[in-house]
């Protein structure tokens, strides 16, 4: 998985002040001494409850994924039977006696349980005491693929409904996020797991943080940097929950024309493809980029006024010849050409997604009211018969590696 680009989460992410307090210093304690009481709890109520909280109630099968914060393994659960992935962060970091990275992600988890969101079981430290913590586990359901494994499936056939049904499922875990004032900053296909019946699930939330009254500036080198919205890479540290929206929209775009995003390794590279891609960052396109510091040097490296391009390159590259502008690679070509009025609506979502100025980007709540989302077909709470040709896929290749083995032997 694009694991390179992405950043751990550090806690306390920029500690945060009151703007309205007279004495900031004293507010960064107390929202750091909440924090850390938080994680504390979590941590506690783990790993006292030993009956249930312990590796040994697992029965680990396979590796499923090495990510760039842990693995992430394949068990079941010997008290319960059901199905589990398991998430491991070995050698932990200690921070006030407590590992902060998964125990972060459980404790925002926690908070949001939705259909649309991946559902939490446990999380607890493995032979492990305050003192000395060793390896720190997360417990999740477990969920098929994720959304990139599927769009990888060669002759896939999905369709524009299967698109707008994904569109839908992921926004309505969004929405709950963001009513929740939690944003969960690395929106990304392989953070999309689609469950055993086939609705999808937000996972890894690893970057999420929850913004309060009290959060004054934010990280901007957060989550996959190809998909960082146009605020993260001219440095807007006071960011809001639309980078959510901008990520929602790359989703799209990819799920729309099969491009997996920019192949681009620095942030003014990614700069200069969204310029051709969406035009050129200027007052009238993003008000407000003028004060980022960040914006003069985009400046001078665009010059050029582009015009916003991003529905003619939609559009070209889902109905025809391809672009090399938006990426040098490319997905397998799976989108059935069904594209007729319901397809130009969905790409429509695109543009308003990837929206340059984020005070112009829609919430998902808004998106979610869109037409499309009325008109037939309805879209379907899961996509359970591309998930069948996820799995007869995977199951002949299984069998085809299998008989080459037994060929050479
Ligand atoms: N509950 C689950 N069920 C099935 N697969 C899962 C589950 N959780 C994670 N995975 C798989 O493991 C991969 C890595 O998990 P996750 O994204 O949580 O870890 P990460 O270390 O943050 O990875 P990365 O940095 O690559 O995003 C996912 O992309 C997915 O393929
Ligand atoms: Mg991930």
């Amino acid at each position: 998985m694009q694991s390179s680009s992405t950043v751990g989460f550090q806690l306390p992410e920029n500690p945060t002040t009151s703007q309205s307090s007279n004495d900031p210093q004293l507010m960064h304690a107390t929202t750091v001494a909440s924090q850390l009481e938080m994680y504390r709890s979590i941590f506690q109520n783990a790993t006292q409850n030993t009956s249930t909280s312990s590796i040994n109630n697992y029965k680990i099968s396979e590796k499923i994924a090495e990510g760039s914060h842990g693995v992430v393994f394949r068990g079941m659960s010997m008290i319960s039977g059901t199905m589990v992935a398991l998430k491991l962060i070995k050698k932990l970091a200690k921070e006030d006696g407590v590992s902060t990275n998964l125990i972060h992600e459980a404790g925002i988890l926690q908070q949001v349980q939705h259909r649309n969101i991946v559902t939490f079981i446990e999380v607890f430290m493995e032979n492990s005491t305050l003192e000395s913590p060793a390896n720190c586990w997360l417990i999740t359901e477990y969920c098929a693929c994720d959304l990139l494994d599927l769009v990888m499936v060669p002759n896939l056939p999905i369709s524009v409904l299967h698109i707008k049904s994904l569109l839908q499922s992921l926004l309505k875990g969004v929405a709950h996020l963001h009513k929740r004032s939690i944003m969960h900053r690395d929106i990304k296909k392989g953070n999309l797991l689609i469950d055993n019946h086939g609705v999808l699930r937000i996972a890894d939330f690893g970057l999420a943080i929850q913004v309060t009254k009290l959060t004054r500036t934010l990280k901007t080198n957060i989550g996959t940097m190809v998909f960082r919205a146009p605020e993260l890479l001219l440095d807007d540290i006071h960011y809001t929950k639309k980078v959510d929206i901008w990520n929602v929209g790359w989703v799209l775009f990819s799920l729309f024309t099969g491009k997996p995003g920019f192949n681009v390794q620095t942030t003014n590279q990614v700069l200069t493809k969204l310029t051709h891609m969406c035009g050129s960052i200027t007052e009238d396109t993003y008000a407000g980029c003028q004060n980022l510091e960040a914006y003069k040097g985009y400046r001078k490296r665009n010059s050029l006024n582009w015009p916003r391009m991003v529905m003619v390159m939609a559009r070209r590259a889902a109905f025809g010849p391809d672009t090399e502008e938006i990426s040098d690679k490319n997905e397998p070509s799976h989108l059935q050409r069904d594209l007729k009025e319901s397809g130009i609506m969905g790409i429509e979502l695109i543009d308003q997604m990837l929206t340059l100025d984020p005070t112009k980007r829609p919430t998902a709540a808004e998106v979610l009211d869109n037409e499309w989302f009325k008109m037939e077909p309805l879209p379907n709470p899961s996509i359970s018969d591309l998930l069948g040709e996820y799995k007869k896929y995977h199951r002949e290749k299984k069998f085809r590696a299998y008989g080459e083995d037994h060929k050479s032997n």
